[in-house]
């Protein structure tokens, strides 16, 4: 029998010492090589598109550091890119789409359809490629934004400070509002779907902007539309586990655990270890939460986080990541001291 590979173990909920680790934003500008391909690519798009490339920069953490977890190169907003609201990164900036903010607009986006999936085929050959190419040992991740946080950027149009256009749309046509989430569920759980079809053994939700809601809302636009997506993974593919990253939930992390029905939980930064391990169902594995700035200032500071995170969680399965993505001026060679101290004190 082929031995289990370490973060598969963990999401089964074994614990394990060292802690398996994989890093969010692993694959990126932090890395020489990332920037040298994006060059040649053109744009961060023309990289994520095209297999040959996202299947490369995927694998360039792996080669230079050998991480656990392989997260595949995408990004959460190629879904509304395949729903038909055209995706642009201007040089230097984030994100933008031409805002959609009322139901006639939510009605002109594209069905979830063979185009869609066809807008989306080279992700797919990506997972597929990837299932071949890395190491046996290494677990590969697909994953997706969930229906707040891309719903925020396809409100907004960008990155947003105070989610106003997204919450006047939802507060003042909660129908309207409802058509567009209902469409993310389903262009989401199709899609996450179609990534373990192709070999993804892990699938990752992150919620970004989960952190913004009143205690309602985020029953109804986090809790409920994540909830709709892992029912229809599990009814495809009931063993592969699901990791929810609802960042900033805050106290709305134990309903969120019990009440989404996912495998294991990402934990941001602020959220306090001790306080988690003693709200969360006893068994279910968590991943996080390292600051990521204690990794971009490396050094002593470094090695005095990671030793109490490792002990606070002990006595739960454990896979080591940040609490958010790495920074993009974070020398590489702090992650090689991460992982060090991370396997030596583990
Ligand atoms: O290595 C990995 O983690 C896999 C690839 C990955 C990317 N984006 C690549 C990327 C993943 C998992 C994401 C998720 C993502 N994308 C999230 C959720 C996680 C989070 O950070 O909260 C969000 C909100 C996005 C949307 C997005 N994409 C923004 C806001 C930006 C611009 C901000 C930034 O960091 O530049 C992106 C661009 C993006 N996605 C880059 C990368 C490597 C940078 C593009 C570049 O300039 O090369």
């Amino acid at each position: 029998m082929k031995p289990k590979k370490k973060i598969m173990q963990v999401l089964g909920g074994e614990r394990l010492d060292p802690p398996p680790v994989w890093l969010m934003r692993q694959a990126g500008r932090y890395l020489p090589e990332y920037r040298a391909l994006r060059q040649k690519a053109g744009g961060f798009l023309e990289m994520a598109y095209e297999p040959d490339y996202a299947e490369e920069v995927t694998l360039q953490p792996i080669r230079r550091f050998g991480l656990d977890g392989a997260i595949l190169f995408s990004d959460i907003l190629t879904v509304p890119d395949a729903l038909g609201q055209k995706l642009s990164f201007a040089a230097g900036e984030g994100p933008q789409l031409p805002p959609i903010r009322n139901s006639e607009d939510v009605r002109q986006l594209a069905e979830v359809d063979a185009a869609f999936h066809a807008h989306l085929a080279p992700v797919y050959e990506t997972v597929a490629r990837l299932s071949h190419s890395l190491p046996k040992d290494v677990t590969l991740l697909g994953f997706a934004g969930a229906p707040w946080t891309v719903a925020c950027y396809m409100v907004e149009g960008k990155a947003s400070k105070d989610y106003a256009a997204i919450k006047q749309f939802a507060f003042a046509d909660p129908q309207g509002f409802g058509l567009l989430l209902e469409r993310l569920v389903e262009a989401i759980s199709a899609y996450l779907i179609r990534q373990i079809d192709a070999g993804a053994e892990v699938v990752q939700i992150f919620d970004s902007h989960a952190g913004q809601l009143a205690e309602e809302d985020f029953s109804r636009f986090v809790i409920a539309p994540t909830r709709a997506i892992v029912a229809q993974i599990k009814q495809a593919h009931p063993a592969v586990p699901i990791i929810g990253f609802p960042r900033g939930a805050g106290v709305h992390l134990p309903r969120y655990a019990r009440e989404v029905g996912v495998d294991a939980l990402g934990l941001d930064t602020a959220t306090p270890l001790s306080w988690a391990h003693d709200v969360l169902p006893p068994e279910m594995p968590v991943q996080g939460n390292l600051d990521p700035i204690r990794l971009l200032a490396g050094g002593e500071s470094l090695k005095q986080a990671v030793a109490p995170l490792l002990a606070a969680l002990k006595t739960r399965p454990h896979i080591f990541n940040l609490g958010h993505g790495i920074h993009k001026h974070t020398p590489p060679e702090h992650v090689e001291q991460l992982l060090q101290l991370v396997r030596s004190e583990g």
